[in-house]
């Protein structure tokens, strides 16, 4: 039977969670703090950029099974499942922030009007949904099991791909201890159900485990890919033939295995930390995490360095284009992007810097001064330094040719599909001078040094 749903925070997960359970035929109401991210969505265009997104909230909205409001209590209140969604930020000793998550079980104790179940979507340590029913029983009265239940449910949407991942889930991750919760969880997912994805139940902790695996996994390949091309590049191999060859090995699998500037984006680094951190606090040995975590700080800044020694060891008055700013193509999210980090180093170098992404910019201006959600990692000297020299040095193009004029280098940060079929010979003619630095390896090396460029790209 359809349930009644309230998704609290219509954030990337919230949004894309709100819209498919929606989909699904259950009654939905998304709920934020943010009157304005309210009143845009009830409008029926999304707050985020995400491929399909728009026409899946436009139907929903229209048929009556989604709408979204400020007033959490009223919809906590008419809701028999309660779904968390907001953000859990690195806090600055490294664990997540739960903040959030334990404003909204306050929330939902003081509106627990009848059993509910109250199911934690957002990535959250080991402990935390033992914490939010601690929180729940205490402030409600209520005893687990009986007056509600709680489930965790950890999502493992892409972003740049939430709306696909949604519907065609590689598995559904429940953590639920009781089976009136069980029931209403198959209620919310027999759409998924019928197309036979696999379900996996489980207790509370696995449940939260498996998330903090998953992620520190997938950062662990990334980072060891980049270890692999820094290695090929010292010593003349090719990383594209060694990760395709590596890829076809069953056991290891091709995905993940692409060298880059290093991982960014709203997951890996806040989840690699906040499992690291929990490794601490139970005295377990989180040696490989710690170390991904250092080497992908570290690749980084070698993307920032090599990029200057490719333009003679400085970018002072020199103009560099700057492609992609996204942590990763077809998203607006630039949290923890290794964009951030190359223009504030070019830009404290003295360079100009020349900016074009088809999504991210907004998002960008606040990130790069720390500002955004995931900001406040400078300190005041620094943020006003960048600030001056970005007022004084950092335009924003409306297209990636805009960019190109007049640069003596172009640096690919983000591999957007437009940026792979750039065009070379507009590109030649617009730029000044020669340096490409493919950061991506999206670009065919053979053909750009053929036009005279001096290309780079990373391990090849
Ligand atoms: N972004 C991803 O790709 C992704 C993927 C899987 C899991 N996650 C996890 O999902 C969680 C949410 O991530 P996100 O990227 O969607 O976050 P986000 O920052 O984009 O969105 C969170 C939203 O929650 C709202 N909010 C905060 N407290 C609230 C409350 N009490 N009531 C209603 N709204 C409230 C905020 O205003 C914000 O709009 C995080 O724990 C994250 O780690 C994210």
């Amino acid at each position: 039977m359809a349930k009644s749903i309230t998704v609290l925070g219509t954030g990337y997960v919230g949004l894309v969670s709100s819209v498919g359970l929606a989909d699904f035929g259950n009654s939905v109401t998304g709920v934020d703090l943010r009157k304005d991210i309210v009143e845009t969505l009830q409008s029926g265009t999304p707050t985020i950029y995400e491929i399909g997104l728009e026409d899946y909230l436009q139907r929903n909205l229209e048929a009556g099974r989604l709408s979204f409001t400020t007033d959490g209590p009223a919809a906590i209140r008419d809701a028999d499942i309660v779904f968390i969604a907001v953000g859990t930020p690195p806090g600055s000793d490294g664990h997540a922030d739960l903040s959030q998550v334990e404003a909204a079980a306050r929330s939902v104790a003081k509106n627990l009007t009848g059993y509910k179940v109250v199911v934690t979507k957002s990535t959250v340590p080991v402990g935390t949904n033992r914490r939010v029913q601690e929180i729940i029983a205490a402030e409600s009265g209520q005893v687990p099991g009986e007056g509600f239940s709680v489930v965790s449910n950890p999502e493992f949407l892409r972003e740049g791909k939430a709306v696909q991942d949604f519907f065609h889930p590689d598995r559904i991750v429940l953590g639920c201890e009781d089976e009136r919760a069980r029931g209403y969880m198959e209620d919310v997912y027999r759409a998924l159900y019928l197309i036979q994805t696999p379900f996996v139940w489980c207790n509370l902790e696995t449940a939260e485990l498996i998330k903090y695996a998953s992620n520190a996994f997938l950062a662990t390949k990334i980072t060891f890919i980049n270890q692999m091309a820094n290695l090929a590049e010292a010593t003349g191999a090719d990383i594209h033939t060694i990760a395709r060859s590596m890829g076809m090995d069953g056991r290891i699998s091709p995905k993940f295995l692409h060298p880059g500037p290093g991982y960014g984006g709203s997951c890996f680094p806040k989840d690699t930390k906040a499992v690291a951190a929990t490794g601490d606090e139970y005295g377990v040995d989180m040696s490989v995490i710690k170390e991904v975590i250092r080497s992908n700080d570290e690749q980084k800044s070698l993307t920032a360095k090599k990029l200057l020694r490719l333009m003679g060891g400085s970018a002072s008055e020199k103009t560099v284009a700057v492609l992609g700013l996204a942590f990763k193509a077809e998203t607006d999210d630039v949290r923890e992007s290794p964009a951030i980090d190359i223009v504030q180093e070019l830009l404290l170098d003295g360079a100009h810097v020349r900016v074009f992404d088809p999504e991210a910019v907004e998002n960008f201006k606040a990130a790069l001064v720390g500002e955004g959600p995931f900001g406040g990692g400078l300190n005041s000297d620094l943020r006003e330094k960048i600030e001056e020299a970005a007022a004084e040095r950092l335009s924003y193009c409306r297209d990636e040719f805009r960019a190109l004029e007049g640069a003596d280098a172009l640096i690919i940060v983000t591999e957007w599909n437009a940026f792979r079929n750039l065009n070379l010979e507009r590109t030649k003619a617009l730029m000044k001078g020669q340096v490409i630095f493919d950061a991506r390896n999206v670009l065919d090396p053979e053909r750009v040094r053929a036009l005279g460029f001096s290309y780079a790209g990373v391990g090849r």
